[in-house]
């Protein structure tokens, strides 16, 4: 006998198809998936695609700046390929200089002349840091990458004073001290600054507060970020770590009314172990599956902290912004390896993807969303080499879904066997969808299962599909990496499987892939 199991995912549904309490042992599967187009929702915000870039490893050093006088191809010191490939994936927002660098950072330490500045040891992260980018190099690069700025405060080891002065110094257009000094250093018209984030983690390494204490000092902050009139900036409140709801709770009912944002910081850890956390590369199918597990948990989560939001926010002003997330694997081995690097497989790109389809599930509150790290750091964009660079799985799907940014969010149903491994189920079929400025559909779709094809059938409702093209992202193998020799291993190609009839796109997609349709 037949019986349909039905569960909500990443705002879709998906149905899970048992025979006799199995699932249906098939080779090529098949999901049903409809898209209201007729049912608009909320604007995806571009920032969701955004980017955290820490003072760490080779996060910075090596990886982004290199320096004028590098023999390594770079512009004014910033590293030309990763510019390049950086603003191919048009990065909406990049989040500095920490995490938890950031709570023992002094600004004042990375403005002036590079050869004048003090070097500091980085006690976070191990090392030290020479301030060879500072406010101006990170602006600056922004800026030169056309993305928004987001800065992180310190409110660990820092001042009120300090922070103010620091946004003075960016934003002020006048003739005060602080942007005469600016001038001088170089920058005569002021900055954007576009989000400030008050303390990161300030349950942990920021100062391991707790909940009400942190509202308050959080007032004291909030209260003092003087943006000019025509430039607003957004506050960040140091929010929650994974699913600890009563900090959210706790903030949103001391000193919601000062708030802009609530951070959200939740890590995919392989083992579940933070301990061991399991390698970026040598894994089985059980951590193929604990991963994507981990990563669909996302979902949940957020729908918590919405919940608590939603008590003192009915009307969605605050957003939810997850701005570190990730997979967090054991180190790369090696006497060498940079301060948290770690390679980056099929398996980051189809937890990524998952991930930002939960966040545009979620679009109406989750406004902001970015990525750990950006270079050379966990689950990174890009990795480097000396002069080498590498693009990595998880940068392709950036790409794909780059055409996401600043679409409108369509509901979505999605109608799909279950990927089971041991006792353990998910769903084997994951989407989203958005439309375009200029009409057009796109839906991604995503084979998390690494055995089965599964072929899907998309139902359009309120709109009249002409023509439908792809691109799709897989690899040999659920650990396939791109290497420094063979860069290419991992990328997208066009994908010209599916078929249109009678308003229905037919598409085939092979097992661990990520499937992005193109639909007028
Ligand atoms: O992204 C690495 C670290 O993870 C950040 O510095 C911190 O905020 C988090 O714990």
């Amino acid at each position: 006998m037949k019986a349909s199991v039905w569960l909500r995912v990443g705002g879709a549904v998906a149905l899970a198809v048992y025979a006799s309490g199995q699932v249906c042992a098939q080779t090529n599967l098949t999901a049903q998936i409809t898209v209201h187009a007729d049912r608009p929702g909320a604007v995806i915000h571009p920032e969701i695609y955004g980017q955290f870039a820490e003072q760490l490893g080779a996060g910075i050093y090596g990886g982004i700046w290199v320096g004028e006088h590098s023999s390594i191809p770079n512009i004014k010191g910033y590293r030309k390929d990763v510019v390049e490939a950086l603003k191919a994936i048009k990065v909406p927002v990049v989040r500095w200089p920490g995490g938890c660098f950031a709570d023992q950072y002094d600004w004042r330490d990375g403005i002036g002349p590079r050869d004048k500045r003090p070097v500091h040891m980085n006690a976070s992260w191990g090392g030290d840091d020479g301030n060879q980018f500072g406010t101006h190099e990170f602006m600056d690069f922004a800026e030169l990458i056309g993305a928004k700025t987001y800065i992180s405060i310190n409110v660990g080891t820092g001042t009120p004073r300090q922070m103010s002065q620091w946004i003075e110094y960016i934003t002020a257009d006048g003739h005060s001290s602080l942007a005469q000094q600016r001038r001088a250093n170089g920058r005569d018209k002021p900055w954007k600054l576009d989000y400030v984030g008050i303390g990161n983690e300030m349950w942990g390494c920021g100062g391991s507060m707790r909940p009400a204490f942190y509202a308050d000092v959080y007032r004291q902050y909030a209260t003092f970020v003087h943006a000019p009139a025509n430039l607003p900036i957004t506050r960040v409140a140091s929010g929650a770590n994974g699913d600890d709801v009563h900090w959210t709770d706790t903030l949103m009912a001391a000193a919601g009314s000062q708030i802009d944002a609530i951070s959200l910081h939740n890590y995919t850890i392989p083992t579940g172990d933070w301990t061991h956390k399991g390698s970026a590369t040598q894994f089985g199918e059980d951590q193929w599956m604990s991963t994507l597990r981990g990563a669909l948990r996302m979902d949940d989560l957020i729908a918590r902290h919405v919940a608590a939001m939603d008590k003192y926010d009915p009307t969605k002003r605050i957003a939810l912004d997850v701005d570190e997330w990730g997979i967090w694997t054991d180190p790369q081995p090696g006497a060498n390896t940079p301060a948290l690097y770690q390679q980056n497989s099929l398996r980051d790109a189809v937890s990524a993807a998952v991930t930002l389809d939960i966040f545009q599930a979620h679009a109406d509150r989750v406004r902001m969303a970015n990525i750990a790290q950006m270079v050379n750091v966990l689950q990174a964009m890009i990795l480097t080499d000396q002069s080498r660079m590498l693009l990595t799985p998880t940068y392709y799907v950036f790409d794909l879904y780059k055409v996401f940014q600043g679409a409108t969010s369509l509901p979505i149903d999605v109608h799909a066997p279950l990927y089971r491994y041991g006792k353990v189920a998910i769903p084997g079929v994951h989407a989203t969808a958005g439309r375009d400025a200029a009409g057009g559909v796109h839906v991604a779709l995503v084979n998390l299962d690494p055995h089965h094809a599964d072929t899907v059938h998309v139902r359009l409702l309120g709109m009249h599909a002409a023509k439908v093209t792809g691109r799709m992202l897989t690899g040999s193998a659920v650990n396939a990496i791109n290497t420094f020799d063979h860069p290419h291993a991992v990328q997208p190609v066009g994908f010209d499987g599916a078929t249109l009839k009678d308003g229905v796109i037919t598409a085939t997609l092979v097992p661990k892939s990520v499937t992005v349709l193109d639909i007028r």
